[in-house]
């Protein structure tokens, strides 16, 4: 697909931020909506020439999947291209006609934002804001100053901003209906600019985030106005419920160039309890590489020797043998609460569940014996970073013979057994790395991990792990240095 972004404009930029998209751009952002209504009502503001409205009708005439009708609601200030957008608009009338979809359109010639912002307001008697079930638009680029016309139109509806597009934005999705959805194209900027935290809290905090495709060059947006701008475009859907899921996609605006796809979880693009709500946008590329480099693993866990099992100790079948404090008798029974980082933190006083357990004939046949091994959560919450998390569970750190591990967790072993530590250490790594997550998030859609999902995992050769093992030299490596550490090895089989 050739997604060249932009194409060159009228000599309008500066004063109207005036970029037309091209053809094969706003035929990919329409291809981005989701099922629509009978009825669609759509809005483009900053409508231009015409050409998202254009590659809408395109889209609805094209899929022939169930649109009856599209009333058309643009909003354009500069008059030396509304004939070009009637033209266009009386061709989409035409397209329209031959599918038997009904086109109507109303054009108003005025300030998006002035009037909008007066309608949101109140401030029109008479006139409540219109409501769209679908918006696509390329608003206008270009920084408002904290005392022009514009801010303070957008002040007195709450929105704070510092740029027109955001602005835009802003009023785009207070227009929207339930479930109404919104294809933008819009620089890059306010996924990580300091001064857009307001403008991403609002967005992220009103719509679902679905869709997120980035011009991976540079170069490739506005490049014959030469604007080094970067680009984004995204599909979002209003409501307050984000979704666990986003696809991210990339291209890079050349001719001819491949889009690359893939699935993630949005606590990747949005990290929880990040007070910036900075937007990452994980390169779908790497999601690919990461692929790629798993279904190049062809070692069972089997032929490494080890085998994973769920924790033994069912606590409600053995209430009596457990023991909030270890004492006389008792040894270590472990829980997810004990994870820390890498490491075990035990005992914990301050958890609810119990620390110990009774060593005794009862108990003794759900215990293992003392060694490393290798410990995963089978239930990781929505929020956290990683679906697999993996930590080490070391005889050095918690002494006692035995050990039991409760049913939320899966334990490596060899034959009932520790593990040697070198293997334990690589086996750590290549766990809590960003490749194994990436990809085991593909195929589990769902928070559980169970131990059938890691016994049929393909991990790298016992000489691999342990060259990773050895170069471990903390369990506390930060999420990049182990990834570094893990695609430094698997890349050098
Ligand atoms: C980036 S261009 C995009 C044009 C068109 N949607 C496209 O994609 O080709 C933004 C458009 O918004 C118009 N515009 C700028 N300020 C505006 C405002 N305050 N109200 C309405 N339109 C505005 C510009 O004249 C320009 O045509």
């Amino acid at each position: 697909m050739n997604l060249m972004a932009i194409e060159s404009p009228r000599g309008r930029q500066g004063e109207l931020g005036q970029f037309l998209t091209a053809t094969p751009v706003a035929d990919f952002m329409a291809s981005l909506f989701g099922p629509l209504p009978r009825t669609v009502r759509l809005l483009d503001a900053g409508a231009g020439a015409g050409a998202l409205t254009a590659a809408f009708v395109s889209r609805c005439c094209e899929r022939d999947d169930g649109v009856r009708a599209i009333e058309a609601t643009l909003y354009e200030l500069d008059g030396e291209i509304l004939d070009a957008l009637v033209a266009t608009l009386r061709e989409c009338e035409h397209r329209c006609a031959g599918k038997g979809i009904r086109f109507t359109f109303d054009i108003h010639h005025a300030d998006f934002i002035q009037e909008m912002s007066a309608r949101l307001a109140g401030d029109l008697f008479g006139t409540h804001p219109p409501t769209f079930d679908a918006a696509i638009s390329n608003p206008p680029y270009r920084k408002i100053g904290t005392d022009s016309a514009e801010r303070r139109a957008l002040r007195s509806i709450g929105i704070e901003t510092s740029n027109l597009y955001t602005g835009f934005i802003a009023l785009i999705q207070r227009m929207l209906v339930p479930r109404g959805q919104l294809v933008g194209i819009t620089p890059r900027s306010f996924c990580n600019g300091p001064y857009f935290r307001p403008f991403r809290e609002d967005f992220l905090s009103q719509l679902d985030l679905r869709r997120l495709h980035v011009f991976e060059s540079r170069q490739a947006a506005f490049r014959e106005d030469s604007v080094l701008q970067e680009n984004i475009i995204f599909h979002a859907v209003k409501g307050r419920n984000q979704s666990d899921d986003i696809t991210v996609s990339s291209s890079s605006g050349e001719h001819g160039d491949e889009v690359s796809e893939s699935v993630i979880p949005f606590v990747e693009v949005v990290h929880p309890g990040d007070p910036e709500r900075f937007i990452h946008i994980p390169s779908a590329a790497s999601h690919a590489r990461a692929k790629e480099t798993m279904n190049g693993l062809h070692t069972s866990l089997a032929s490494l020797g080890l085998t994973i099992s769920t924790g033994r100790v069912v606590d409600f079948r053995l209430k009596n043998a457990l023991r909030k404090q270890p004492e006389r008798g008792t040894v270590p029974l472990l829980y997810p609460c004990h994870f820390n980082g890498g490491t075990i933190h035990w005992p914990r006083l301050d958890a609810r569940k119990p620390n110990a357990i009774l060593d005794n004939d009862e108990t003794r046949p759900w215990l293992v014996p003392s060694g490393v091994y290798v410990l995963t959560k089978r239930f990781t919450s929505k929020e956290e970073r990683r679906r697999l998390v993996a930590c080490l569970y070391d005889p050095e750190w918690v002494k006692a013979e035995w050990v039991g591990f409760e049913n939320h967790l899966n334990y490596f072993h060899a034959g009932g057994h520790g593990l040697e530590r070198t293997l334990a250490c690589g086996l750590f790594a290549f766990l809590n790395s960003t490749v194994v997550d990436q990809y085991f998030r593909r195929f589990s859609g769902h928070t559980q991990v169970n131990a059938t999902d890691l016994r049929t995992l393909a991990y790298p050769n016992r000489d691999t792990l342990e060259a990773m093992g050895r170069e471990m030299k903390s369990l506390d490596l930060s999420q990049e240095a182990i990834d570094l550490l893990v695609t430094k090895h698997l890349h050098a089989r």
